[in-house]
């Protein structure tokens, strides 16, 4: 079954074609000639997801899926949320956006954040939504190196550790993304199940 994933992210489409298996044939947006950038103007992760995902299945007419994903800061509303790649600027800086974020919570001692991933698909003409959550809290300094955007100030609860101190597997294991993914998959999977 092809798929179109509305991303040109090469280490996001290795990382979901892991998680899929082989009944699907992940096709990238180079590999359906969409070259440019798909705006990423809603309020929401849902609404911008829909909008990645309809915006290629208008251009295609295959089934496609796309995704976006938030950190939702509880003592902040909710921030940086739909505006986490860009809450420091236009330039997508990591390091920016964590001292931005660090100073906001500066001597606030709610510190409950959750990483939150949006999935929508277009199946058939059929759209469907699927979230993955995993819940944590911000540190008030920068530790560990891998990962990327958050990960070091970002330790998921019933955890010692950063996102950025753990190896990629066990991140994996239990993030946001990895979480909507599986539920795509399962959903998938059922799917392809041919009805008696
Ligand atoms: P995207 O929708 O996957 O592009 O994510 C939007 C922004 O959320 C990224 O630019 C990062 O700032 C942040 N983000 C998403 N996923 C993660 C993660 O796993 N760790 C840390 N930051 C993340």
């Amino acid at each position: 079954m092809d798929l179109i994933f509305a991303s040109n992210n090469k280490h996001k489409i290795k990382e979901i074609n892991n998680i899929l298996g082989n009944s699907f044939r992940l096709l990238s947006l180079s590999d359906v000639n969409i070259d440019e950038d798909i705006a990423e103007n809603e309020t929401t992760l849902e609404g911008n997801a829909l909008a990645k995902a309809r915006y290629v299945h208008e251009a295609t007419g295959m089934d496609v899926f796309a995704d976006d994903t938030g950190l939702e800061v509880e003592a902040l509303g909710g921030r940086p949320g739909v505006h986490s790649a860009r809450f420091a600027g236009e330039n997508k800086n990591s390091d920016a956006n964590i001292d931005k974020l660090l100073l906001l919570l500066e001597g606030k001692s709610n510190r409950n954040a959750r990483f939150r991933t949006v999935i929508a698909l277009i199946l058939n003409g059929t759209e469907y939504l699927f979230e993955g959550i995993v819940n944590g809290s911000i540190i008030d300094e920068k530790r560990g190196s891998q990962g990327f955007g958050y990960d070091p100030v970002f330790i998921p609860e019933n955890r010692g550790l950063t996102f950025a101190e753990m190896d990629l597997d066990a991140k994996n294991r239990i993030s946001h993304r990895a979480r909507a993914f599986e539920k795509l998959r399962a959903f998938l999977v059922q799917k392809e199940i041919p009805e008696k």
